[in-house]
């Protein structure tokens, strides 16, 4: 009969309704190998909250820390087949697709993180942003993380220290050569092995911002810390260029106005993250923080810089000199 045709028509229209709206969610699943604590782990969280306050059930926005879903060497690939749609790769890990962005690993090359953002805001700097969408990939923004100390179980104060020992790089080329410009080892590992690495001498020292060094307890298995700040630890905040340009536009300019807001408090909270976690981790007392004396600094650089020439050829020593002119 025509009444409970009618209600059976509703509840069916009711059902499909909600999975016509599940259908028509965009889902954005956005992995990542570090803690919730961190500036990237703060920034994925904060990028969630305001997509759901302004975007409401338009988008919903998944976000998997600490290696939870896909960690190094498997995210990318995850991007590119649409398993995930956002991730904040290390700098260090684009050689694969852009050679260009070795840059970012050269020791010695920023004097500190005003000096990246200088970079990073520059025609050049903007334009390696854009320089994979060829590939799939496109950057929609860098976050910093910050400036990389070194770390080992043997005091490291001057680069004669660190010979023999062995140490744990991220997947790229130029901390690879610059573990070994100081006669070093590197072994290339992913970052979730990086503490039972250290733990079970795998890797005797490895290189890490302070807050990872801290959300990953590193320094509980690292007897001496290194002040160095020779090296860049930031990320490029990338999607799958296809997915991003066949969003509805309306969607898609909500969303890149949501990542510009995200980009500049992530920026701006970065240092003090890192200067919290640096003091939490002196407070800690497992491990003894060394200062350089500029002399001894200027050993390191001048082990170290030589990197720069084996790169040169890959990266185009103009925007060397780009980099390098915002140290001013
Ligand atoms: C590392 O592998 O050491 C870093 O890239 C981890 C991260 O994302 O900060």
């Amino acid at each position: 009969n025509a009444s409970r045709s009618l209600a059976l028509a509703a509840g069916l229209a009711a059902l499909l309704g909600i999975t016509q709206a599940q259908a028509e969610q965009i889902v954005i699943k956005f992995s990542h190998v570090v803690a919730d604590s961190t500036p990237k782990g703060q920034g994925a969280l904060m990028f969630q909250k305001l997509v759901k306050e302004r975007l409401g059930d338009k988008v919903r926005v998944e976000v998997y820390p600490n290696s939870s879903l896909y960690g190094d060497g498997k995210e990318m690939e995850a991007l590119l087949l649409g398993d995930v749609q956002m991730l904040a790769p290390s700098l260090a890990k684009f050689d694969k697709y852009n050679k260009q962005l070795q840059i970012y690993d050269l020791p010695f090359l920023f004097k500190d993180i005003n000096a990246v953002d200088r970079f990073q805001h520059s025609p050049e700097g903007k334009q390696l942003l854009t320089s994979m969408q060829d590939k799939g990939v496109l950057g929609l923004g860098y976050w910093h993380n910050g400036m990389k100390q070194l770390s080992a179980n043997k005091k490291l104060q001057d680069p004669r220290d660190a010979r023999g020992l062995k140490f744990r790089v991220q997947s790229s080329n130029v901390l690879e050569e610059q573990f070994k410009a100081v006669r070093a080892i590197p072994r290339k590992m992913s970052f979730s092995e990086v503490y039972q690495g250290l733990q079970t001498g795998v890797v005797n020292g490895a290189e890490n911002p302070w807050s990872n060094i801290y959300s990953q307890k590193f320094y509980e298995v690292q007897d001496y810390i290194t002040e160095s700040n020779h090296g860049l630890l930031d990320y490029m905040l990338i999607t799958n260029a296809k997915f991003w340009n066949g969003l509805p536009d309306d969607v898609r300019s909500e969303l890149d106005d949501i990542v510009e807001e995200v980009t500049t408090a992530v920026n701006e909270e970065a240092k003090q993250i890192n200067d919290s976690d640096r003091q939490k981790i002196i407070d800690a007392g497992t491990t003894t923080v060394i200062q350089l004396t500029p002399e001894q600094r200027n050993e390191w650089r001048e082990a170290m810089k030589p990197v720069w020439k084996e790169f040169e050829g890959d990266i185009g020593k103009d925007l060397i000199d780009a980099a390098d002119k915002s140290n001013q």
